[in-house]
């Protein structure tokens, strides 16, 4: 029975291996992003970022998760351009309310808000909301104790947001290994990129709608959850949807604020809080996965080293019409007028 769908699935990965090698053609185009792209026009952008995120931070770490969260879903859906951060308007939909962004459960935009503000009087008019968010996930990350790297800059701001696509390329919880592997191939990221960024659910919270089929074992027979936690996380999370869904648990229960490298040992203990996750570990299709998952658990600096490129590799990726067509919103919500 299990072997028809899985067919499909084969197929699907096979047209988006396509899809990706024809797109990275498509791109080569574009003018690189660069380390010193704000030099001359806005020299101490990365010391004004890097001040509001440790005030964030510092008052709530979960505020380093909603921004990393952000910078991720942004980058999935035409680019790193920003139109996740777009409000909904007459003429615009945003990609908020997607279902795959939990109908409105990403949070972080009154930092990015805060920041922009702050950029706005030291350098009006130059800092892309794309950009602020692409370096204030590398500082969230430092601040809970993760790995540096340098931001490359110079993203423009797209003047469109697309539901449907935020629909279709963020993966979910309840989806299969080879799902999640397709989505990030599309994207023109490797099977090492998607083990190592996974890696992010090191800190954070999920909300018990996205691991409820789990923790019942109602997710199409999969993964069984090593029951050490089980009857802590049914309290939490109740087995009918309703006033509970938004009831949330850290994804790594062992360290929830701090970067490490924890997450992946839950995955080898069967305790991976997200279907998702533990099916780079559990999965009959995890060969390669299951390789990564072990050397990340064994080695935190290779699981750094690995998250940092991989981090970069993300924020690379650039939607060509907002290099012809793009601009630097002044607010971050809404398209200039
Ligand atoms: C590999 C596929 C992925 C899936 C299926 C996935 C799915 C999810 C889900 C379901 C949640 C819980 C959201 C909620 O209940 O509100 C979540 C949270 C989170 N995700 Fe992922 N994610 C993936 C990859 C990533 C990547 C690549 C990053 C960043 C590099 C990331 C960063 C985060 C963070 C930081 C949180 C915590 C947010 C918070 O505390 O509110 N995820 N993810
Ligand atoms: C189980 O929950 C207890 C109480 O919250 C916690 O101290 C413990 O670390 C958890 N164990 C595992 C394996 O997650
Ligand atoms: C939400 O979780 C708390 C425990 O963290 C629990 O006491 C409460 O009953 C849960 N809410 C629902 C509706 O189950
Ligand atoms: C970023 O993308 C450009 C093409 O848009 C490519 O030339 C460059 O090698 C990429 N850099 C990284 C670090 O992936």
């Amino acid at each position: 029975m299990a072997v028809y769908p899985s067919l499909i699935s084969l197929q699907c990965f096979i047209v988006f291996i396509c899809i990706s090698i024809f797109s990275s053609t498509v791109a080569a185009s574009e003018p690189p992003l660069t380390l010193d792209y704000y030099k001359s026009t806005c020299p101490n952008v990365f010391d004004i970022v890097r001040k509001e995120m440790e005030c964030h931070v510092l008052s709530d770490p979960r505020n380093a998760a909603f921004i990393v969260r952000l910078h991720f879903h942004d980058c999935f859906v035409q680019g790193c351009d920003g139109s996740i951060l777009l409000d909904d308007t007459i003429d615009l939909r945003g990609e908020k309310r997607a279902s795959t962004n939990g109908l409105n459960s990403l949070k972080g935009f009154r930092i990015i808000d805060k920041i922009k503000n702050e950029l706005e009087s030291e350098c009006p008019g130059i800092v892309s909301c794309a950009d602020i968010l692409t370096i204030a996930a590398r500082d969230a990350v430092i601040l809970v104790d993760g790995p540096y790297w340098d931001v490359p800059v110079g993203r423009k701001d797209s003047k469109t947001a697309n539901y449907d696509l935020a629909s279709q390329n963020i993966p979910t919880a309840n989806e299969g290994l080879l799902g999640i592997i397709s989505k990030f191939l599309y994207q023109g990221l490797s099977v090492t990129d998607m083990v190592a960024l996974s890696g992010a659910h090191t800190i954070g919270m999920a909300r018990c709608e996205n691991f409820r089929a789990r923790i019942y074992g109602t997710t199409s027979g999969k993964n069984p959850l090593a029951d050490s936690n089980l009857s802590e996380l049914k309290s939490i999370c109740p087995a009918m949807s309703g006033p509970g869904d938004n009831n949330v648990t850290a994804m790594d229960n062992v360290t929830p604020d701090l970067f490490d490298n924890s997450f992946y040992h839950t995955l080898l203990t069967g305790e991976g809080l997200l279907n998702s996750d533990q099916e780079m570990y559990s999965s009959v299709y995890g060969i390669e996965t299951r390789k990564l998952v072990h050397k990340y658990a064994a080695d935190p600096v290779a699981f750094f080293n690995q998250f940092s490129d991989s981090m970069v590799k993300l924020g690379n990726i650039t939607n060509s019409d907002s290099f012809v067509d793009g601009e630097v919103r002044r607010n971050c919500r809404f398209v200039n007028t």
